[in-house]
């Protein structure tokens, strides 16, 4: 990228002015993530402007405009010639987080394409590439070519993200993972739009998670990221709904690949955890309204559509004839025992009767971790069919005895590990009555013409 004639671009300078709190223009912001991508930035500097993003932060402009050069930094699907209008979701990742499993399915059954690019599990949270790859022969890596044309055939494909896309975003993250610089709004907001903007969607529901589970643990973080990911959505011209939802217990009953995949297809049937099915219609529902070619314009009449498509089977279908065109074993998603099963399985009881205060999905998380069911490293392997499932929710009353979890493992050694774990850190009953976890806290939605917090 070339410098505008009035400035002169120096790594050194653009590192200064951030560290003195000086905004940047769109040309520096420009031409840094350029020359970083080119490699012709070192990581040194690179890092230090990081570290002076994180202590400054970044206005509203130089978030967007950072968004917008990591997007430029690859290549760009274009959807345009296969869907009308491509509607996307984001998870900012949790603990049992099965929604677009299911979500994705119901939105096509309702008549809106979804082609979208997914992720694999990272630390306690889950990815929805993972939980694919349970079902046999399940091809996660298409070409550009075969991704569009899924989606041109069936409207809907689920796939990984293609090598080239947002280069700079996955540079700059792999260095922010190992300079201490990843908690930054602008930076996370614009890591993560980035790539939902150079996927080529028109619109984006966003499913920003809060609680012990998720990144963002306050509900004023998770509002601060979320409103930061919708501006740049309103200011790249897309339509963005952002939900803010809980994520301090697990969602649903399973947590671990193939248990959630099977808790997935138990849900298209309708016979889903009511947490579960409730946050997906919400989630599916959303979706829906954003495209201007839905045939349910209104939040209520997108709702009942969702629940139709589950009841009719008709969301169902879709979810089969996508495992089919992506080469997975059908067979296992008409009989879901069929999936991975782990050797051994344990539980966990409450050992008091009272109400249940505590179930800790930061520890759920790294239990399915400890029985092999995550990774901790990039490109490590997982044991798709282990897991926990935590069989009731916070504010539930309880006996002593009741089973609370169910652990499930291949390996005794690490059986050991997850049920040591949950006993110590992941619950807690207590004798006074306790109220629910609502599902969801907020919403925030902004479009190209306008932008508003209901
Ligand atoms: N997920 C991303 O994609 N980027 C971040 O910076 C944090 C979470």
């Amino acid at each position: 990228m070339k410098p505008s004639s009035s400035e002169t671009m120096s790594a050194v300078e653009i590192i200064s002015l951030k560290r003195d709190k000086k905004p940047l223009s769109t040309a520096q912001i420009n031409w840094f993530i350029a020359e970083y991508t080119a490699d012709r930035i070192p990581d040194y500097q690179a890092a230090a402007w990081l570290m002076a993003v994180v202590l400054n932060g970044m206005t509203r402009q130089e978030t967007s405009d950072l968004t917008l050069a990591m997007v430029r930094s690859g290549d760009q699907a274009d959807l345009s010639d296969v869907v009308p209008y491509a509607v996307d979701k984001h998870s900012t990742g949790g603990v049992g987080d099965k929604t677009s499993l299911v979500v994705l399915p119901i939105v096509v059954a309702c008549g809106i394409p979804v082609a979208k690019m997914s992720g694999r599990s990272l630390g306690h949270t889950g990815g929805t590439l993972d939980k694919l790859e349970s079902i046999a022969g399940f091809q996660v890596e298409l070409s550009i070519e075969r991704f569009k044309q899924l989606a041109k055939e069936n409207h809907l494909v689920i796939a990984g993200q293609t090598a080239n896309l947002a280069p700079a975003d996955r540079n700059l993250y792999a260095l922010r993972d190992v300079t201490g610089t990843i908690p930054s709004i602008p930076l996370i907001a614009s890591s993560i739009m980035s790539k939902k903007i150079a996927s080529g969607t028109d619109a984006i529901v966003l499913d920003v998670k809060v609680g012990e589970g998720s990144f963002m643990k306050s509900l004023a973080e998770a509002r601060g990221l979320a409103t930061a990911m919708v501006e740049i959505g309103v200011d790249a011209g897309k339509a963005v709904t952002a939900l803010l939802s809980d994520m301090s217990q697990p969602l649903g009953i399973t947590a671990g690949n193939a248990l959630e995949v099977r808790e997935a297809i138990e849900t298209l049937h309708g016979e889903g955890p009511n947490d579960f099915t409730d946050h997906v219609i919400e989630i599916a529902a959303q979706m829906i309204v954003l495209s201007p070619h839905s045939e349910y314009q209104t939040i209520e009449s997108a709702r009942d559509a969702a629940r139709q498509a589950i009841q009719d089977g008709s969301a169902f279908g879709k979810f089969r004839t996508m495992v089919a065109a992506q080469g997975g074993d059908v067979r296992q998603v008409d009989n879901p025992e069929l999936l991975p099963t782990a050797e051994f399985c344990e539980t966990i009881t409450a050992a008091q009767s009272g109400y249940i205060e505590r179930l800790d999905a930061l520890q759920i998380g790294q239990a399915v971790i400890d029985v092999g069911g995550g990774r901790e490293t990039k490109g490590a392997p997982i044991d798709h069919a282990v897991g926990v499932e935590t069989l009731h929710k916070i504010g539930d009353q309880v006996n002593r005895g009741d089973i609370v979890f169910r652990v499930h493992a291949n390996d005794q050694a690490r059986l050991a590990r997850a049920i040591k774990r949950l006993h110590e850190k992941a619950l807690a009953v207590a004798t006074e009555p306790v109220e629910g976890r609502p599902l969801f806290y907020d919403t925030i939605s902004g479009s190209p013409s306008h932008h508003t917090s209901r």
